[in-house]
C-alpha cells in the first residue's frame, strides 16, 4: 500500500537521515528502485515528473502499476509515490489518479500567488490523506522541460509557505538538476541554516542530488533536509550499462536482443546507484523506525 510521505520525513527529520526520492522512467527503474528499498529495508519515495508521467503514458498508469508491483513484489517497506515538480493541473490529475504525495511547484509564480495556490492544494490534499511539497526559490537547471535559475530562497518567504500547513518544503540553496559545471559553487549552508532557522521543524528537501559530493550532503542532512531527490544519477548508471552491453556485442550474441537481457544490465545498475545513495543518506534499516 502506498503511504504519505509526511510521517517517513517526519521520522527521518528527527533521526537525522535522509529519505531519497528517485525518479521512475518505466517498469524497470520502478521494479529496480522497490526491490533495493525492500532489500535494505529502507521507506522509498517514487518520483514522478509531469514529462516521465506524460511518456508512461499518463498518472493513471503509473499509480496502477506501482501500486500492483508493490503487491505482487511483496514490498513491505513504506514507499511513497509523488508527483515531481507539479504544475496545478498536475496535482490535481494526481490526487484523482491515486497518488499519496504531490509536489505543487509555484517557485515561477509571484510569492503571493504561489501561496494562494499552495494554501488550496494543501488543504485537497490533506483531506484526501496525501502529502504535499512546496517550493520557494527556484532549482537551476533544467528537469523535463522545468528551467530554474537556481535562486536561493528567501527565509522569509519560506516560513510564509511553511506557515499554510505543508508537509514539507523543496528551498533552494544553490542546488541545480543534472550535472553540476565546474565552476558550481556549492550549496549554500548560510542559506540553508537560515531557512531552517525561519521554517522550525518543517523537513526540507534537497532536489539536484546527482553529483553533490558525501559531505555536502551529511552537512545538509544535519541542517535539517530529510529528503533529498535522486534522477540524472540513475539515468547516467542506466545509460553506461546499457552502452558497456551493446558495445561488447552481447545483444549479438544468442538471444542477448531479449529485452530482459538487454535492459538486465541497467537495471542493475540503477539498483547499484539506489543502494549507494541509501547508505549515503543514511535510510537503510529505517523502514520500521
Ligand atoms: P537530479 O536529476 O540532479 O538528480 O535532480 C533530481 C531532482 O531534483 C528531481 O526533482
Amino acid at each position: 500500500m502506498l503511504v504519505s510521505a509526511r510521517e517517513m520525513l517526519e521520522k527521518a527529520r528527527d533521526g537525522k537521515y535522509a529519505v531519497g526520492q528517485f525518479n521512475i522512467n518505466n517498469l524497470e527503474w520502478t521494479k529496480s528502485i522497490l526491490l533495493t528499498a525492500q532489500e535494505l529495508q529502507s521507506p522509498v519515495i517514487l518520483g514522478v515528473s509531469e514529462g516521465a508521467g506524460k511518456y508512461m503514458t499518463g498518472f493513471k498508469t503509473v499509480a496502477a502499476m506501482v501500486e500492483a508491483m508493490i503487491d505482487e513484489l511483496n514490498i513491505t517497506v513504506p514507499v511513497a509515490l509523488h508527483l515531481d515538480h507539479g504544475s496545478y493541473e498536475g496535482c490535481y490529475k494526481c490526487i484523482k489518479a491515486g497518488f499519496s504525495s504531490i509536489m505543487f511547484d509555484g517557485s515561477h509564480y509571484p510569492i503571493a500567488e504561489n501561496i494562494e495556490k499552495t494554501k488550496e492544494l494543501v488543504k485537497i490534499a490533506h483531506a484526501m490523506g496525501l502529502s504535499l511539497e512546496a517550493e520557494v526559490g527556484s532549482i537551476g537547471g533544467e528537469e523535463d522541460g522545468v528551467v530554474g535559475m537556481g535562486e536561493c530562497a528567501d527565509p522569509a518567504e519560506c516560513k510564509a509557505i511553511a506557515d499554510l500547513g505543508i508537509d514539507f518544503l523543496a528551498a533552494g540553496i544553490g542546488n541545480i538538476h543534472g550535472k553540476y559545471p565546474e565552476n558550481w559553487q556549492g550549496l549554500n549552508f548560510d542559506v540553508l541554516a537560515n531557512v531552517k532557522e525561519a521554517v522550525g521543524g518543517m523537513p526540507l528537501v534537497l532536489h539536484g542530488g546527482t553529483g553533490i559530493p558525501e559531505d555536502m550532503i551529511k552537512k545538509a542532512i544535519s541542517l535539517g533536509v530529510a529528503k533529498i531527490n535522486v534522477n540524472t544519477e540513475c539515468q547516467l548508471s542506466f545509460a553506461e550499462a546499457t552502452r558497456k552491453y551493446i558495445e561488447d556485442g552481447k545483444d549479438l550474441q544468442g538471444k542477448g536482443f531479449d529485452p530482459r537481457k538487454l535492459l538486465a544490465p541497467g537495471a542493475d545498475a540503477i539498483r547499484a546507484t539506489v543502494k549507494e545513495k541509501m547508505e549515503l543518506f543514511g535510510s537503510v534499516g529505517k523502514a520500521n523506525a
